[in-house]
């Protein structure tokens, strides 16, 4: 078993980003820059907005985070998208993910100018990734098609059980897994007899927010696990949603959590923020 490391992976994907960073400052003058929404006190997005802005600090971005109430306005929020999408600084607009209730967040993702659009959510990005296109994709899940890469492991003819079925990893992972030639299969909270369906995968993508979903009953023997859940157990610990010391000896690869895709989707981050900044230099020439 080999342990898909995505903290060192990330850690050298970060490191070529100040020097990229510097170029397209001596080419155009421009740095690169990232807005962040944030709105309420959950502390999981406080902690992650946290760290995202941390990372762009750390090599030389530009960000600043709007922090709203939990209780603001939806013609507040669209106010703010508006400037940010006329701000020439500003290269990348990310809106954390939930929102509140009251809000409308789908109204707010098509508000975005799909050419800021780092997280790859707005619907012309996602029309994009779905038909092949270029264009932003989701950070979590190029992510863990970067890690799969850097270990060389191919998915083209593999079986793939992705299970969960959200817009932000399970969709846009699987579309990213069929598009490098994968046979996949979406799972979901209907799914009738789950483990059937992870039984017969070559790999499985998790990301359901559920510890212990997968266990070692359910995973073929020298299976490829990319555990994309993060969830905090009872002591306080972060697990992911794959029952780990049961999982990983059946496995011939395993992402651990934390240090496996969740810091790949920082780095991802990072570089689709510094994409929009060249594709933004360009367009200004
Ligand atoms: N909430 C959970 N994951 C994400 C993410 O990748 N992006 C945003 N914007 N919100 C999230």
């Amino acid at each position: 078993m080999q342990i898909l490391d995505g903290k060192s992976l990330s850690a050298r994907i970060e490191s070529e980003v100040p020097q990229q960073t510097k170029a397209l400052k001596t080419q155009s003058g421009r740095v690169p820059g990232l807005a962040v929404i944030l709105v309420g006190h959950d502390p999981a997005s406080a902690a992650y907005v946290g760290m995202k802005k941390k990372a762009c600090d750390r090599v030389g971005f530009y960000s600043v985070t709007h922090e709203m109430p939990e209780d603001i306005s939806q013609s507040a929020i669209e106010k703010t998208i508006e400037m940010m999408n006329d701000n020439p600084n500003i290269d990348g607009i990310l809106i954390q993910l939930p929102l509140p209730k009251q809000i409308d967040t789908t109204r707010l993702l098509e508000l975005v100018a799909p050419h800021k659009d780092v997280d790859g959510f707005h619907p012309y990005n996602v029309g994009r990734l779905s038909t092949g296109l270029e264009g932003f994709v989701p950070c979590t899940p190029l992510g863990v098609m970067r890690l799969l890469e850097a270990y060389d492991i191919d998915v083209k003819g593999k079986n793939c059980c992705v299970v969960g079925a959200s817009n932000i990893v399970g969709k846009p992972m699987a579309a990213l897994l069929l598009n490098a030639g994968a046979t996949v299969e979406i799972c979901h909270i209907f799914t009738d007899d789950l483990k059937k369906h992870t039984c017969s995968a070559d790999m499985i993508f998790v990301g359901t927010g559920v510890i212990n979903l997968i266990r070692d009953d359910m995973v073929k023997e020298g299976c490829v696990v990319v555990d994309i859940g993060i969830n905090r157990a009872e002591d306080g610990r972060l697990v992911g949603d794959v029952d780990y010391p049961a999982v990983s000896p059946k496995c011939s690869y395993i992402t651990p959590v934390p240090g496996g895709v969740g810091p790949m989707t920082i780095a991802m981050l990072l570089a689709n923020t510094l994409k929009a900044a060249q594709n933004n230099a360009n367009e200004s020439k």
